[in-house]
């Protein structure tokens, strides 16, 4: 059972950031499992956590304190869009990119939704591992779905009971910063192929592509600086056009906030990557809704 590496072990940042975030006396959820996994993926057995590259639990560097605390407040901004759906009558949910995303297990879903989970096939076994070693058990029905986002997705996922057209809602949390602007719209494409009318979609993505520059600044010492250009090297544009105007070439009506306004939201400091420096990366924080 490894641990996931590139693209994939971004997974492990953001759990990290939950099992930090659950933690905190103010959280603002709570994932008991995020733990486990950045534990298990360590092979750490202290107490608090380990340090991964710009992951730290010291509280001393601005560059995981901004990384830290998007991850953290995308949360809820997830959380009380699957609750609001599930409680309007959705019973599906796809999670695209899904990694160690524990929605399943702590939102209390009821138990005729399905959650299908999409990711590679070493990320969801190592999952699977670590969910079944600690005797987890989802609220709801749990299926993952190992895939290539890339390629094609819509047949494994309709194989593992997926029902095109039903009420849908698809997740694609931190996902599309690794993507190029076609394969960004080759992706909302197939989830627009796979939604009738009033299917919903969350997503985020950055107003301009993360550069090593903006990530290398705001690093401390030399483990930050390299796993800064590690995950500057990692990144694409995302989509080609703010969130309004890109997903209505697809036919979906979207709201837009973002992730400065979320963090003023809960009361949280705003890092000035988000909102007040020259090299400012606003993030996009989108529900969609596809129009009849
Ligand atoms: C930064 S993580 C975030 C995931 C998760 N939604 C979260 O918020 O914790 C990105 C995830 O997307 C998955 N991913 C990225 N590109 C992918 C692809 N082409 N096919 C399958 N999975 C992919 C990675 O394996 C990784 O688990």
């Amino acid at each position: 059972m490894t641990a996931p590496e590139g693209v994939r072990a971004t997974a492990l940042l953001t759990t990290y950031a939950r099992a930090q975030e659950s933690a905190r006396q103010d959280r603002l959820f709570d994932d008991p499992w995020a733990r486990l996994f950045v534990a298990e993926a360590t092979a750490f057995t202290g107490a608090g956590l380990p340090r991964i590259g710009m992951a730290r639990d010291d509280g001393i560097s601005p560059l995981w304190r901004a990384f830290s605390s998007y991850f953290a407040v995308r949360t809820p901004f997830y959380d009380e869009r699957v609750r609001r759906a599930v409680a309007a009558g959705v019973r599906q949910v796809v999670l695209l990119g899904a990694s160690m995303d524990t929605r399943a297990y702590r939102l209390g879903l009821p138990g005729d939704t399905t959650v299908f989970e999409l990711d590679g096939a070493s990320v969801l076994d190592f999952k699977n591992g670590v969910l079944i070693r600690h005797g987890a058990e989802p609220t709801c029905r749990r299926v993952p779905v190992p895939v290539e986002l890339r390629e094609d997705w819509a047949a494994p996922l309709r194989e593992a009971g997926f029902r095109p057209g039903e009420p849908v809602l698809w997740l694609a949390e931190g996902v599309l910063m690794y993507f190029t602007a076609e394969e960004s719209d080759r992706l909302v494409a197939t989830v627009t192929g796979l939604s009738g009318a009033g299917a919903r979609l969350l997503t985020e993505y950055p107003a301009r592509q993360v550069d090593e520059e903006t990530m290398t600044r705001r690093a401390t010492d030399e483990a930050e600086r390299i796993s800064a250009m590690m995950m500057a090297a990692l990144v694409r544009s995302g989509p080609d056009a703010g969130p309004e105007e890109w997903l209505r070439r697809f036919g979906w009506a979207a709201e837009v906030t973002d992730i400065a306004a979320e963090l003023r939201r809960h009361g949280r400091e705003v890092p000035d990557v988000f909102a007040d420096s020259a090299d400012r990366v606003p993030v996009w924080l989108i529900e969609a809704v596809l129009r009849g």
